[in-house]
């Protein structure tokens, strides 16, 4: 693809991806919050559990919460669905856009398997649909009885998710999938629980019937899963930025951590606006096991393992990207002597720890997998060497021009 294209389409798909799910979880918080902010008042009338104030961009908001329905069908009703819809679609763009559409660059690492682009696809796609179909089996099933049970049912799965991700992609790609099969379940949880249940119950309504309350509950347990798969999801989509927390052997066990970090973060919040006090604890936890996921991220690097005293691992030889040839000496010159004291495996430039975004400019084998991103930074823009800090001149971004014009 034009890189022109790929990046600007990137832009526009991941804006819209952002502003949809700030309004998906911000409405998500919102009910939340006020759910456990309902308080029963003195004349609370049949068939209403709690009230409440709330005050807001100049004015006050009395929100009355009905346990299964109303008796009648409200005239205007709003339905909470499309920053649900929205956030998925623009998501999955996201993910075909830069991992299916770049591959060779984000999703496929031949050092962990030599997969193409298609059958990276296909796997991909594979697990969102069949980790929908897991999800909504496990919470059918009779282990969903014990909420703990399925908590941590659902934890191992995740886990394991992660773990069999990390067999055929990329880091960075294992634990963006981990992300989006989460996602999808929320996503699912919505499109195909929760608003389903509550087309039912306003059925039920305007035929003039009782509507059963099961439908109220099964929405509310699967809008409860949603608010604590929200946290670790956030982090997972954004951790793909940042190679020390997915460049790691131990990628799985981050994933469990952050998992038990989001949870029990989420866990303090649905406490205390419940007004059954501040489980302060779980900040602790929460802190804990982000450090342990740091530590593991900072030694999964040859600088910090020495920092560590651990016993140095070299990432394994990359191959030349598919039907491509090796750049020429002179453009691997150029990038080695401007680039890869920062982007290597053992960066030696002061402050840098690790190959920045997992870029790595060291053998011609890194370069020719690079070539769109040092077009896009080192040719198109300036944006690299930052600032430029190595003191690129002209003449060498104009040798990697004719190289990446030539390469076509
Ligand atoms: C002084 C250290 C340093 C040098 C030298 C350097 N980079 Fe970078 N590079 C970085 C940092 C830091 C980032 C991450 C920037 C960010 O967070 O957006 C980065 C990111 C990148 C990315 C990924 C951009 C993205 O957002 O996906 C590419 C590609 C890249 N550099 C190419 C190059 C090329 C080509 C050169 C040489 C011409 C170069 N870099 C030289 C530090 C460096």
């Amino acid at each position: 693809m034009d890189p022109i294209l790929h990046e600007w389409g990137g832009l526009l798909i991941r804006w819209t991806h952002v502003i949809a799910a700030m309004a998906w979880i911000g409405a998500s918080f919102y009910f939340m919050h006020l759910d456990a902010s309902l308080r029963r008042e003195s004349d609370q009338p049949a068939g209403t559990t709690g009230d409440a104030w709330e005050v807001h961009g100049g004015g006050f908001y009395h929100v009355r919460k009905y346990v299964v329905a109303p008796e009648r069908m409200p005239e205007h009703l709003i339905w909470h669905k499309w920053q649900a819809y929205m956030t998925w679609f623009s998501g999955f763009a996201l993910l075909c856009w830069v991992y299916y559409g770049s591959a060779d660059l984000y999703l496929i690492d031949p050092t962990v398997r030599d997969i193409s682009a298609l059958t990276g696809a296909a796997i991909g796609i594979g697990a969102l649909v069949l980790g929908w179909f897991a999800y909504n089996l496990l919470v059918q099933s009779r282990l969903a009885e014990s909420e703990m049970l399925l908590a941590g049912v659902g934890f191992a799965f995740v886990v394991a998710l992660a773990w069999g991700f990390q067999q055929v992609f990329s880091g960075r790609a294992a634990m963006l999938h981990t992300g989006a099969v989460m996602a999808t379940w929320m996503a699912g949880n919505v499109l195909l629980v929760i608003i389903p249940n509550q087309r039912v119950v306003v059925r039920d309504l305007i035929a003039g019937r009782t509507p059963d309350p099961k439908y109220g509950k099964t929405a509310k347990i699967r809008s409860m899963h949603n608010n604590y798969l929200t946290l670790p999801v956030v982090f997972f989509m954004l951790a793909n930025h940042y190679p020390t927390a997915w460049s790691t052997p131990l990628l799985p066990v981050v994933v469990a951590l952050v998992l038990i970090a989001g949870a029990v973060i989420r866990y303090f919040y649905n406490e205390r606006n419940a007004g059954r006090g501040s489980p302060w604890w779980s900040w602790g936890v929460a802190a804990a096991c982000l450090l342990i996921a740091a530590f593991i991220g900072i030694s999964s690097s040859p600088i910090g393992r020495e920092r560590l005293g651990l016993a140095a691992v070299m990432p394994a030889a990359m191959p030349l990207p598919p039907g491509q040839a090796a750049p020429p000496q002179q453009v691997v010159e150029v990038v080695t002597g401007r680039c890869s004291m920062c982007h290597a495996a053992q960066p030696v430039w002061t402050g840098i720890h690790i190959a920045p975004k997992g870029v790595l400019l060291d053998t011609p084998e890194h370069i020719a997998r690079q070539a769109e991103g040092i077009l896009i930074q080192a040719v198109m823009t300036h944006a690299m060497p930052p600032n430029n800090l190595t003191g690129m001149e002209p003449e060498e971004r104009r040798i990697l021009a004719d190289w990446l014009r030539r390469r076509g």
